[in-house]
C-alpha cells in the first residue's frame, strides 16, 4: 500500500478503510511509516474530518495498538475522567484522589501537554521520581491496592496514541474533532474503566472555541464510548479564562494540593472538580443522589482523606510524596516578575491563550518533539475576571528560569488583560451536560 495514496485520498475528503488506517497507524508505531507522512495525513484529517464510521475505526485501531485492560477482577465499577485540554486545568489532580477517597476506584489514562494546553502527566512529573509509564499489571494492581492510578500511553497501553500525540503536539494538528475524539477515547477504552466522565472545554483557551464545536466533540466521544459498551457523560465547560490561578506544571500541582486542603483560592477549579467528582460517584452507584455525592465529597475534603489518597498514589508510582505536605519543596523558579495593571477598573478579559503561550515560552510546554519541560516555570494569576484593579497593582507573577524567556513571556502577557470601567459577570462554568440518554 502506498502511504502517499492514502494521504491524497484524505486530502480530497475520501475515507480510509479500517485496514488502511491500521496499516498507517501500526506502520507509524513500528517505524515503517515516517513522521512526515503521518503529519501530512493528520493535517488532511484536520481539514477534511472523518465520518462517524471512519472515526470509530481509527479509535479501535488506536485502542487495539496495545492491550485493553479488563478491570472486572476488581469486583467494583471503576471510573475514568478526561479533559480535552485547557489552561490552568489541574482538575484531574483534585478529582482522582477525591473520588478514590469516596470509595470508587479511579483508573485514569492521561496525556502530556498538547499544543498550548497543559498535561496531567507533565504536572505529576514535577514530583521527583513519579512514574507515568506503568505496565498493564502495575496499573491493575495499583488500582486494587490504592484505589487510584494515573498513567500515560506506554508500549502496552494505547501506544499508537502516544506516537500520534507527540507528533500532533508540534505540527499544529491538535484542534480536530476526530483526532481529539480518537486520542481521548482510545486511551479510555484501553484503560478499561466502564464509566467515563469527560470534560469538554470550550472557549478561547480550548481546542474547541465555540459551544457548538464542543458539543460536536462531546457527541462523537459519547457515541464511541456507547458503541464500546461504556457509560459516558460529557460536560461542556467554559475556557474563556484560565480555570485555576496557576499555569505551569509544579505550580498546578501546588494548586491541586491547596484545593485538596480545602483552600478556596481557586473557586472555579474547585466547583468543576466537585461537579465531575459527583457525576463519577453517581454513575458508579456510590451515592443515591447528587446531595449524597456532594456530602461524600465535602467529607473527603474535610477529613483529609482525599489529600491522603493523593499521597498514596504518588508514593505507589515511585514519586516522593513529601511535597504534598510541604509544597515549598516543589521545583521553584529562580526569577519572579510581576505584570502590573495598566489602569484602574475591573478585569474584563484574562486571555487564556496568551497566558498559556507565555507559560510555554517560559518552558512549561514543548516546541519540538522530545523537548524537555521546565517544571518550575509558569504564570501565577493574581486576579480573576471581574475583580477590581488599580493601576500598577500586579495582575500576574511570571515564574522564570531564563531572562530572555522572561522578557518574551512579559511581552506575550502584555495583551492578555483587558481592564473595563464597569464589572462584568464571568461566563457560566458549566455550559451543558450530555450523555447517550439525553
Ligand atoms: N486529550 C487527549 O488525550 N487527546 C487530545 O487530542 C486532546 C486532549
Amino acid at each position: 500500500m502506498a502511504v502517499a495514496e492514502l494521504i491524497d485520498r484524505k486530502r480530497l475528503g475520501g475515507r480510509l478503510t479500517r485496514a488502511e488506517l491500521h496499516a498507517l497507524v501500526d506502520g507509524h508505531l513500528r517505524g515503517d511509516v515516517p513522521d512526515y507522512q503521518v503529519a501530512a495525513w493528520l493535517m488532511a484529517v484536520c481539514w477534511r474530518g472523518m465520518s462517524p464510521d471512519e472515526l470509530a475505526d481509527l479509535t479501535m485501531v488506536m485502542a487495539e495498538s496495545g492491550r485493553q485492560l479488563d478491570l472486572s477482577s476488581l469486583g467494583q465499577l471503576a471510573v475514568d475522567k478526561h479533559s480535552t485540554g485547557g489552561v490552568g486545568d489541574t482538575t484531574s489532580l483534585v478529582v482522582v484522589p477525591l473520588v478514590a477517597a469516596c470509595g470508587v476506584p479511579v483508573a485514569k489514562m492521561s496525556g502530556r501537554g498538547l499544543g498550548f494546553s497543559g498535561g496531567t502527566l507533565d504536572k505529576l512529573e514535577s514530583l521527583p521520581g513519579f512514574r507515568v509509564d506503568l505496565s498493564a499489571e502495575q496499573f491493575v494492581e495499583q488500582l486494587g491496592t490504592v484505589g487510584a492510578v494515573i498513567a500515560g500511553q506506554s508500549p502496552e497501553l494505547a501506544p499508537a496514541d502516544g506516537k500520534l500525540y507527540a507528533l500532533r503536539d508540534v505540527t499544529a494538528t491538535v484542534a480536530s474533532v476526530p483526532l481529539i475524539a480518537s486520542s481521548v477515547m482510545s486511551k479510555k477504552l484501553a484503560g478499561g474503566a466502564p464509566i467515563i466522565v469527560l470534560d469538554v472545554k470550550c472557549g478561547r483557551g480550548a481546542f474547541m472555541q465555540t459551544e457548538s464545536e464542543a458539543r460536536e466533540l462531546a457527541e462523537a466521544m459519547i457515541a464511541i464510548g456507547q458503541a464500546a459498551g461504556r457509560i459516558v457523560t460529557a460536560f461542556v465547560t467554559d475556557m474563556e479564562q484560565p480555570l485555576g490561578s496557576m499555569v505551569g506544571n509544579a505550580l498546578e500541582v501546588r494548586q491541586a494540593v491547596n484545593a485538596l486542603r480545602g483552600s478556596t483560592d481557586s473557586p472555579r477549579l474547585l466547583e468543576l472538580a466537585r461537579v465531575l467528582a459527583a457525576e463519577m460517584l453517581l454513575l458508579a452507584g456510590a451515592a443515591p443522589d447528587p446531595e449524597g455525592a456532594h456530602h461524600l465529597i465535602a467529607r473527603a475534603l474535610r477529613d483529609g482523606s482525599a489529600l491522603a489518597k493523593l499521597r498514596d498514589l504518588v508514593a505507589a508510582q515511585g514519586g516522593d510524596p513529601t511535597p504534598i505536605d510541604r509544597p515549598e519543596q516543589l521545583p521553584t523558579a529562580r526569577l519572579r516578575r510581576a505584570v502590573p495593571a495598566s489602569g484602574d477598573g475591573y478585569l474584563a478579559v484574562v486571555d487564556p491563550l496568551a497566558v498559556a503561550r507565555a507559560a510555554n515560552r517560559l518552558g512549561a510546554g514543548r516546541e519540538r518533539k522530545g523537548d524537555s519541560i521546565d517544571p518550575a516555570v509558569g504564570v501565577e494569576l493574581s486576579k480573576s475576571l471581574g475583580s477590581p484593579v488599580t493601576r500598577g497593582e500586579p495582575l500576574a507573577v511570571i515564574h522564570a528560569n531564563d531572562d530572555a524567556r522572561l522578557a518574551e513571556a512579559l511581552a506575550l502577557l502584555a495583551g492578555a488583560f483587558v481592564i473595563a470601567p464597569e464589572p462584568a459577570d464571568p461566563p457560566p462554568l458549566i455550559r451543558a451536560r450530555m450523555s447517550a440518554e439525553a
